[in-house]
């Protein structure tokens, strides 16, 4: 079976995360304060505070932006149902915006319509690497005094009018779970140029504590800590930063990789009638952390037909990106309609992008569209 994703791991991983475990500290420690700076350093921002996932740190983002009870922001149901529920958890409200077609990410054009006077922040998300055009959301935010910060999930190694993503942002939090590009196994990262807002992360991602666990046990001294406001355990080990670690050192090569391999998607099937294929937005460059096609209208065979002939083949596929709203947990949310949203949800699918598939994998793939986009129903 073609799988959809691999993660792409070397001895270097496994001797990284076995020098950990000899070292006889796992716990979050120097490994991760390394693998901070190393990933701030990568992206060109001030400060990077590792957590356990991308959906704790968009908690940890959103709660040092101040959103609370009775605050809206702005989310697209486009995404992982991870981005509107982290909006939940400071029990504010995700107020679902459209997003563009070709790109899959919201504009200040499918933003502004939905803003109110209790719109907190926008939540911009680099859907599947995708990098959305940000620019004119935080300048026309910035106008209504509205935050504009970042869910970065999939955009390690995306690039948006020349920089790397998350760059500009107040905040963005970033994923490295297996399927993201750079992977720890699991795990977060929230960068910021915001010193006051890394301190407090820190704090919170640690029960909020005032001396870290790793700073006490270095201590010359006992060092007895304090509490100072309701926190959490958010924290990353030193073994998954050891493996991050070598995984950034590795990123660009992974991304160049996944970038010559969607090219090839790319030539391939524009020669099949009725599929699009995702292509880098004018703005900036995607990694490509999902490849996603479109069927368009008149497409011989429905998508959820094609996933399964696919999988009948030997190639395991996925649905595109969710719609957040039409999950059962959001069934009673009141929304604007999201034509788009629904349209891209329904039409499209991830197809296998790793960085070891071979090209007579991809014919293989491409082979089984393009007879579906035939009528067939066998490659
Ligand atoms: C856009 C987006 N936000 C957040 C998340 C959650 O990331 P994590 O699994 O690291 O919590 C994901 C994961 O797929 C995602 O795609």
């Amino acid at each position: 079976m073609i799988p959809v994703i691999k993660p792409y791991f070397g001895e270097e991983e496994a001797e990284a995360a076995a020098a950990v475990v000899r070292s006889g500290w796992v716990a979050q420690g120097p490994k991760v304060a390394e693998f901070e700076r190393a990933f701030a350093s990568y992206l060109g921002v001030d400060d990077g505070v590792a957590v356990s996932s991308c959906t704790t740190g968009l908690h940890l983002m959103l709660g040092v932006l101040g959103i609370g009870p009775g605050d809206e922001v702005v989310v697209p149901s486009f995404s992982f149902i991870a981005t509107a529920n982290a909006v939940r958890y400071c029990a504010a409200t995700p107020v679902f915006a459209d997003v563009d077609p070709a790109t899959g990410n919201v504009t200040w054009e499918t933003v502004e319509p939905v803003l109110t006077e209790r719109t907190r922040a926008v939540l911009v998300v680099h859907q599947g690497g995708v990098p959305a055009d940000v620019e004119p959301v935080r300048q026309g935010a910035e106008r209504r005094g509205i935050a504009v910060a970042e869910d970065a999930a999939c955009a390690a190694g995306s690039t948006y009018r020349g920089r790397p993503v998350g760059v500009g942002a107040p905040a963005a939090a970033w994923s490295f779970h297996p399927r993201k590009v750079l992977t720890t196994g699991e795990g977060g990262m929230v960068t910021t140029d915001r010193p006051d807002w890394a301190a407090r992360m820190r704090r919170l991602r640690e029960h909020g504590m005032d001396v870290s666990a790793a700073d006490r046990h270095r201590a010359a001294q006992p060092v007895i800590e304090r509490y100072l406001e309701v926190g959490f355990n958010y924290r990353m080990t030193d073994i998954q930063a050891a493996i991050g670690l070598v995984q950034l050192a590795r990123l660009d090569m992974m991304v160049q990789r996944r970038r010559s391999l969607a090219g090839r998607y790319q030539r391939l099937l524009a020669d099949v009638p009725g599929i699009r294929a995702i292509v880098d937005p004018p703005h900036g460059t995607t990694n490509y952390q999902s490849f996603w096609v479109e069927l368009d209208d008149y497409f011989p065979v429905g998508r959820d037909e094609l996933l399964a002939l696919l999988h009948a083949n030997g190639v395991s596929g996925r649905r595109g990106i969710m719609a957040t709203h039409l999950e059962p947990a959001y069934s009673d949310w009141p929304r604007v309609p999201l034509p788009v949203t629904e349209r891209l949800t329904a039409q499209t699918l991830i197809l296998p992008l790793y960085h070891t598939l071979t090209e007579a994998e991809q014919d293989r793939v491409v082979a089984i569209l393009t007879d579906a986009a035939k009528g067939k129903g066998a490659a």
